[in-house]
C-alpha cells in the first residue's frame, strides 16, 4: 500500500466505473442505510481507492431513491473513514436500458464470454452507449484540477470513454482496465461497432487485460481492424500518433488483516442455518446469479457425485449463495427459473427428511457473512464457464489462515493461469467436475494443507496493491518519458 503512496507522489486519480462502491438506501423507517454491492470490480478498485484518494465517477444506479439520493451526489466515503470522494452521473431510465442492459450487458458481455448465449447488437442500445460514454467523459473533464490527471477507466462499460477524454484531456495518464474475457478477433468481428470500440480503447495510456490470452486476443483484433503500428516486443501499439502500452495485470483482492472468526463457530453456525450435524461436508458457491458463472453445470456435477458415490448422500451438501443481478434481462430470469427448478429436481432425487443437497440462497450476502461462510466450508466451488479473473476464489483462499478447504477452479476462469494448486476442472465436463468434487471431500489434510499453503503465498504475494501498483508504476514511466520527449 504504502508502494502505491509513493507511486503517485501527489498525482490525482479519477476513477470512472458503472457500479458504485457504496450504495445509499433509505429503509422504512427513514434512515439511509449503506449497503456494498457484489462486484469483483469494487472488491478490487475500492481498497486500491482508500489508499490513494482522489474521486470515484460512478452511475448512481444501487442508490435509487431519488430523494434520498440528491443531496448525495457527491459524497466523502468510506462512511466510517472518508478518504476518497464518491460522485454519481444520474441516468434516466432510458439511458440505462440501452447503455448498461442493452449494449454492456446483452452486447458485450456475451461478445466477450463464450457462454454461448447470443450477443444482441442494437443501434439504439449503441446510441446511449455512446452518449452515456460521452457523459462520462464530460464527468472527467470538469472533475480533473490539472491537465494531467491519472483516469482510472474501468471495464467493458466505458470503451468510448479513454479516446473521448484524450480529446479534451490530451495530457492525461489514461490507464483502463478490462475486467472480463476479450475474446478472438474473428468473434470480436461480428460487433457492428468494432472498430469505434477497438479505437476508443487505444486512447489509453495503458491497457490491462487479466492474462496475456486476452492481450493477445486484443492485439489480434486491431491488427485486423485498424493501421495501427504494432511492437510486440514491447507490448505496444500505436496509432493516430499516440502509443498505448497493452499488458496482462491479473487483478487480486485485499489480503485480510487482524483476527477472523474460529473456524468451529463458522462451522457451526452454517450448519445450523442448513440444519445439518457437525460433521456433515460443505462445498460453498458464491456468484452473482449469472449464466457464465456455471451453475448449472455445479449443480449437475453434485448430482453426478451423488450418483457415484451414494455413500455421501445425507452427508454433503453444496451451499450455493446466488446475489441477484440484472434481473430485467430476459435471459438472466430464464437461467435463474432453469436453476431453481434444476434445483429442486435434485433436491427432490437425493433429498431425504432434514436433508437437501443443494441450499439455494439467492440474495446479496455481506463480506463478514461471506468470509464466515468460507471459513465453514470443506470445498469452494468455482465452475465459472467463462470468467475475467474469478475473485471468489481468491476470497475463499484468503479467508482460510487453517490451511484447510479444498477448492475446485475452473481452467476458463483467469484465476487458473496464477493458482495451479487447485483442483483445476472443465466445468463442461460435468462426471470431471463431479470426480474432483469427490476427491476434494476425501482428500487428506496433510494435501489440503500443502495446496492452501501454496495457494495462500500466491494470493498474500499478488494482492490488489500489487495489481495497482504495477499499472502506475508502467503509468509513471511513461508520464516520466514524456515529459523528457515534450523538452526535446
Ligand atoms: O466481471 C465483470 C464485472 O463488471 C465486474 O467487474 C463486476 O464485478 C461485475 O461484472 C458486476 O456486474 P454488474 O456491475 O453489472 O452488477
Amino acid at each position: 500500500r504504502s508502494l502505491l503512496k509513493s507511486d503517485l507522489r501527489g498525482d490525482e486519480i479519477i476513477v470512472v466505473s458503472n457500479r458504485e462502491p457504496y450504495i445509499h438506501e433509505r429503509t422504512a423507517e427513514g434512515q439511509i442505510k449503506i449497503n456494498r454491492p457484489a462486484s469483483g470490480l469494487v472488491t478490487a478498485v475500492e481498497p486500491v481507492m482508500r489508499a490513494c484518494s482522489g474521486i470515484w465517477i460512478a452511475h448512481g444506479s444501487g442508490s435509487a431513491d431519488r430523494d434520498t439520493v440528491d443531496k448525495l451526489d457527491q459524497v466523502a466515503v468510506p462512511p466510517e473513514d472518508p478518504s476518497y470522494q464518491l460522485k454519481r452521473v444520474w441516468l434516466s431510465e432510458e439511458e440505462e436500458a440501452g447503455y448498461y442492459f442493452g449494449f454492456a450487458n446483452e452486447g458485450l458481455w456475451p461478445l466477450c464470454h463464450i457462454a454461448h448465449v447470443r450477443p444482441v447488437f442494437r443501434a439504439s442500445d449503441w446510441e446511449h452507449y455512446r452518449a452515456v460514454n460521452q457523459r462520462f467523459a464530460d464527468a472527467v473533464v470538469s472533475a480533473a484540477r490539472t491537465e494531467d490527471p491519472v483516469v482510472l477507466v474501468q471495464d467493458y462499460h466505458f470503451a468510448l470513454v479513454p479516446r473521448m477524454v484524450r480529446e479534451k484531456l490530451p495530457r492525461a495518464t489514461i490507464i483502463t482496465f478490462w475486467h472480463i474475457p476479450w475474446p478472438n478477433s474473428e468473434s470480436f468481428s461480428i460487433c457492428p461497432w468494432r472498430s469505434e470500440i477497438v479505437d476508443g480503447l487505444l486512447g489509453s495510456t495503458i491497457l490491462g487485460f487479466h492474462t496475456p490470452y486476452h492481450c493477445k486476443h486484443f492485439t489480434e483484433t486491431v491488427d485486423h481492424l485498424l493501421e495501427a503500428n504494432i511492437e510486440q516486443e514491447h507490448s505496444t501499439i500505436t496509432y493516430g500518433g499516440h502509443q498505448t502500452l497493452v499488458k496482462n495485470y491479473p487483478i487480486s483482492i485485499a489480503w485480510p488483516e487482524g483476527a477472523m472468526p474460529p473456524v468451529e463457530a463458522c462451522r457451526q453456525e452454517l450448519r445450523e442455518r442448513i440444519g445439518v450435524g457437525a460433521s456433515h461436508l460443505i462445498a460453498i458457491g458464491v456468484d452473482r446469479f449469472d449464466y457464465t458463472k456455471g451453475l448449472i453445470e455445479r449443480v449437475s456435477a453434485v448430482a453426478v457425485m451423488l450418483e457415484r458415490h451414494p455413500d455421501m448422500i445425507g452427508r454433503f451438501s453444496l451451499v450455493q449463495v446466488a446475489a441477484p443481478t440484472r434481473s430485467s434481462l430476459e435471459e438472466y430470469r430464464t437461467f435463474h427459473e432453469r436453476m431453481d427448478k434444476l434445483v429442486q429436481d435434485v433436491n427432490a432425487r437425493f433429498g431425504q427428511p432434514g436433508y437437501q443437497p443443494v441450499h439455494l440462497f439467492a440474495t446479496h450476502h455481506d463480506a463478514v457473512t461471506l468470509q464466515r461462510y468460507y471459513r465453514a466450508a470443506d470445498a469452494c466451488m468455482v465452475t465459472s464457464l467463462h470468467d475475467g479473473m474469478n475473485l471468489v476464489c481468491k476470497e475463499f483462499i484468503a479467508a482460510r489462515d487453517d490451511e484447510r478447504g479444498v477448492l475446485l477452479l475452473s481452467r476458463f476462469a483467469g484465476a487458473a493461469d496464477e493458482l495451479p494448486d487447485a483442483l483445476i476442472i472443465n466445468p463442461y465436463s460435468i462426471e470431471d467436475t463431479a470426480d474432483a468434487l469427490h476427491e476434494a471431500l476425501t482428500m487428506s489434510e496433510a494435501e489440503q494443507r500443502d495446496r492452501m499453503r501454496s495457494l495462500r503465498s500466491t494470493v498474500q504475494h499478488n494482492n490488489v496493491y500489487l495489481w495497482a501498483a504495477d499499472m502506475l508504476v508502467d503509468a509513471a514511466r511513461t508520464r516520466l518519458r514524456e515529459r523528457i520527449e515534450a523538452r526535446i
